[in-house]
């Protein structure tokens, strides 16, 4: 098998897994981290910024990053990585797409050169209840680059907590494609709660497709996962 699970009691014993897997990464030289954001990363970065880890010499390169937001709003992706880890840890460079670059073919450009510029030693992912990575939505080939992607009522449904009303939540983002992740050398994903438990089995149980693209991991060579019972509860 190459994806290793590792079943943790909660988020917080997450983190500390997760930073182990960081740290060891470091250990072995890596010099990129591909980077991810929304709530499920959180307990991993409150690791990396207790430690004494020093990214002042790394790169991190971001998955994505919404259409229309800039790196002062609060709900970018941009912010979101400012407040959790880079204001305590900077790193030498940190790459997150420009939302706020409307012409989608330069930008998207722009992040493969990044990447090709910068290959990603450990990739960390979070996992959609829909079974997205990044914001690969279900229906996106394996071969996807960065790209601009119309959300799914699923996943802006799922977002629209962090804004006042459902209105507000950008309908479109760019995201490193499934191509793209696949790419790093090693990929640690997390997934806690119910709410994620059928993606979790599609992922690591069901067959590789499109229709799932987490299921994609399932070809890489080198992937880590964590979870918590509930997620791990249809397995
Ligand atoms: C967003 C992000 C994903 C993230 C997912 C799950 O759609 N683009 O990268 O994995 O949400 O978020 P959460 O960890 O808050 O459940």
């Amino acid at each position: 098998q190459n994806m290793h699970v590792q079943i943790v009691k909660d988020q917080a014993a997450g983190g500390k897994a997760g930073f182990q897997i960081f740290q060891q990464a470091l250990t072995a030289g890596a010099k990129v981290l591909g980077l991810a954001t929304g709530s499920t990363p959180i307990s991993i970065y409150q690791q990396l910024v207790a430690s004494d880890l020093d990214f002042s010499q790394l790169t991190s390169v971001n998955l994505d990053e919404y259409v229309g937001l800039g790196p002062d709003h609060p709900q970018s992706y941009r912010y979101f990585m400012q407040q959790h880890l880079f204001n305590a840890k900077p790193f030498a460079h940190s790459y997150v797409p420009d939302g706020l670059n409307a012409d989608a073919a330069a930008e998207t450009k722009r992040y493969d050169d990044i990447i090709a510029a910068n290959p990603i030693d450990l990739q960390l992912l979070g996992l959609g209840r829909n079974g997205h990575v990044g914001f690969n939505e279900p229906g996106t080939d394996e071969h996807s680059t960065t790209h601009k992607v119309a959300l799914t009522q699923s996943t802006i449904d799922a977002n629209a907590r962090f804004f006042d009303n459902e209105d507000e939540v950008p309908r479109y983002a760019y995201s490193m494609g499934i191509g793209s992740i696949l790419q790093a050398k090693e990929i640690l994903i997390v997934a806690y709660g119910e709410a994620k438990a059928a993606a979790v089995a599609a992922m690591l149980q069901g067959p590789v497709t499109p229709d799932v693209p987490a299921s994609f991991l399932q070809t890489h060579p080198n992937v880590h996962v964590i979870l918590d019972e509930a997620a791990a509860s249809q397995l």
